[in-house]
């Protein structure tokens, strides 16, 4: 096992002969043996660190992994029902040999999961069981999953231990480390939340390879987005997915690890390319845009007013837009949406403050930083330049 310690590791990408080739996009998700490879990257927060492995097959080794971090013998496992029925019963076997008593507890796929109704049903199942403090609560799938039964962790009483076991790529990369938990409102997303640390986070890449293949595109959004803020090298290193969900978990940790409550604006980076991606996102209706298609187009937007407000390379930009276009992502805004729809969902965003613009722009690839001298002239300037 090889530890990488927050920050961009070194050695993070392993030696091209330990995979095999899989005939998806030409992404390797599997090692040639099965006994090889762990990336571990370690969460380094004050009051709650945790790791993160990264590994192949991981799964079926999830019990004795979870078994390290408590003594306890029950456990909740929240998964879809998409997830479910491919993942559930090797995490259950495993945390079964492991010696958890396992409750599966499966919730509708899809973001309408992430609300308090489900929440509160999950609580409910769980109370009924018999779960107490005592319980370990493994999350199961997507981004969704892992933001609901966060936050049903953060919750129940008044806060139980949790393991993420993330099966999309947003989630690998992005949502199940950091300890941002919470469901939607109706009037709004995630306005309902607590931030909540997994005590351990375990990225199977070879779960992706199920992911139907726009969802798979999809995740590259944060990647490229990862990318551009901080590791433009990996633009160069996207055949190599284990090493690539590890890379960027490092990125994320990193962060993390400086700005856990995002008070110290280092976490507002992550929102590159996000206030005109989120305008995009709803002006559309959600469901016509998967949020990372909808976040392609605000990363093209975010660099084209890099290039003229920042100082970006015009040559660094269409670098981040080739790397969207090669994963199948959208660069192109059509007429239907209109910009005043785009706009006016911008303006109920966290990031627009009483009138004024937080935006996120980059000096060069690796160099981003939160500006507040942006007008929204020239956010419709550059929503406008996506149609052409
Ligand atoms: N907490 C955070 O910091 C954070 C960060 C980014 C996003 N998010 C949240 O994450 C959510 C989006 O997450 P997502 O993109 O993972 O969506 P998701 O959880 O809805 O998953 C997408 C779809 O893929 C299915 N799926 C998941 N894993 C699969 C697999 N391995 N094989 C086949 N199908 C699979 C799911 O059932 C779902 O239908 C949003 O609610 C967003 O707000 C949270
Ligand atoms: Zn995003």
């Amino acid at each position: 096992m090889r530890a990488i310690v927050a920050g961009i590791p070194a050695n993070a990408k392993p030696k091209i002969s330990d995979f095999r080739v899989r005939a998806r996009a030409g992404f390797r998700l599997y090692p040639r043996e099965k006994t090889s490879m762990t990336m571990t990257i370690s969460v380094a927060l004050e009051r709650s660190p945790y790791l993160v492995h990264v590994e192949p097959g991981i799964l079926d080794r999830c019990g004795e992994l979870v078994r390290k971090t408590t003594a306890t013998t029950r456990c909740a496992l929240v998964t879809d029902s998409n997830v479910g029925p491919l993942y559930a019963e090797r995490a259950r076997t495993s945390l079964e040999s492991a010696g958890f008593v396992v409750d599966v507890i499966t919730v509708p796929a899809g973001e309408s999961s992430k609300s308090m109704d489900e929440a509160a049903r999950v609580c409910d199942v769980m109370i009924e069981a018999g779960h107490d403090r005592s319980s370990v609560l493994v999350a199961l799938g997507g981004g969704v999953v892992g933001d609901l039964a966060g936050f049903v962790a953060a919750i129940y009483y008044r806060g139980i231990p949790y393991v993420q076991i993330p099966t999309t790529i947003v989630a690998q990369v992005d949502s199940s480390v950091g300890g941002k938990t919470g469901v939607n409102a109706p009037g709004g997303k995630n306005l309902l939340g607590a931030f909540h640390q997994p005590g351990l986070v375990l990225a199977d890449p070879e779960t992706l390879g199920s992911l139907p293949r726009r969802e798979f595109h999809e995740g590259f959004a944060e990647i490229i987005k990862h990318a551009a803020i901080r590791d433009p090298e990996m633009l160069d290193h996207f055949d190599d997915l284990p090493a690539l969900v590890a890379r960027n978990v490092a990125i994320k940790a990193a962060i993390v690890a400086v700005d856990e409550f995002e008070t110290k604006g280092l976490r507002a980076l992550l929102n590159f390319g996000h206030t005109i991606g989120h305008g995009i996102e709803a002006a559309a209706g959600y469901g016509r845009y998967l949020h990372g298609e909808a976040i392609s187009l605000g990363l093209a937007a975010a660099c084209r007013l890099s290039v003229k407000n920042a100082g970006l390379a015009p040559d660094d930009a269409l670098r981040i837009e080739q790397a969207l276009a090669a994963c199948e992502l959208p660069l192109r805004l059509p007429d239907d949406i209109p910009t005043s729809d785009i706009l006016a969902a911008m303006r109920k965003d966290k990031k627009f403050h009483s009138g004024q613009i937080r935006f996120v722009l980059l000096r060069a690839l690796g160099d981003a930083f939160v500006t507040r001298d942006l007008h929204e002239d020239d956010l419709v300037a550059e929503i406008e330049g996506l149609r052409a």
